[in-house]
């Protein structure tokens, strides 16, 4: 086949996302969450999540740590049911390339969710601005202007390491993970973030309060 001729085809779907968006009352929307392994991502995400399924509002959650569980699991959990040779091309870890497609499978998965009138919640490390960007991109061109929010989760590295929930930062700094976040891997801070929280004195659900107010101003029918 000539390889200017597309082989797939887009197919329209009746149910438009507008009409999608009435029935759940509210509009579709992606809430990013990025910042440093231990900054609360995933707690304030989840309260977040919490307030608004209480409220009655769509969300649904992506989480890092979940999705590199399935979706996006490395080669070793791949590994449990697919040999080697498939485990290595298709697992992810945490080298550039391997982030830069995490981010966008994510980022196609959460455009599904806008495209189903639902608020993607997501929280991933996402330590590359260009790859964040991609995601902002790819979604408010197939959607809207302003579905895409970028929440930076403002935590200072030493509180960071200071906490090590899963006591990776130890296991990094004695050199043996590879490509960590804030110690042998870069974070880029966002320039522009919608939604800025820094991590100082308010608990997580206050910050989640200050994520809730906005994504239900901007969700408004
Ligand atoms: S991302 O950089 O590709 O966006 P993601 O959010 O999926 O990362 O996964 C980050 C989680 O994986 C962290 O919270 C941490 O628990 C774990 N992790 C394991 N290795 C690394 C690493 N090298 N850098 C950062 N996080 C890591």
């Amino acid at each position: 086949m000539d390889d200017a001729i597309p082989n797939v085809v887009w197919h329209h779907q009746t149910v438009s996302r507008s009409a999608r968006e009435l029935h759940h009352g509210h509009r579709g929307c992606v809430v990013w969450f990025t910042g440093l392994s231990g900054s609360g991502k995933s707690t304030i995400a989840n309260e977040v999540d919490a307030i608004l399924h209480c409220r009655g509002t769509h969300t649904f959650l992506l989480d890092g740590d979940n999705i590199r569980h399935g979706l996006c699991a490395g080669p070793n959990i791949l590994n449990e049911e697919y040999d080697t040779a498939f485990s290595d091309r298709f697992g992810l870890g945490f080298g550039p390339l391997d982030r830069e497609e995490n981010i966008r499978r994510i980022g196609c998965v959460a455009e599904l969710f806008v495209s189903a009138g639902l608020i993607a919640l997501t929280a991933f490390v996402s330590p590359y601005r260009r790859d964040r960007n991609r995601v902002r991109q790819r979604v408010e061109t197939q959607g809207r202007p302003g579905d895409f929010i970028e929440v930076f989760v403002d935590a200072p590295l030493d509180v960071c390491e200071a906490r090590d929930p899963k006591g990776l930062y130890k296991l990094a700094r004695a050199g043996k993970i590879a490509n960590f976040t804030g110690i042998s891997d870069p974070y880029e801070a966002p320039e522009n973030p919608e939604i800025h929280l820094k991590i100082e004195k308010q608990t997580p659900t206050e910050l989640a309060e200050i994520v809730v107010a906005q994504i239900e101003l901007r969700c408004k029918l």
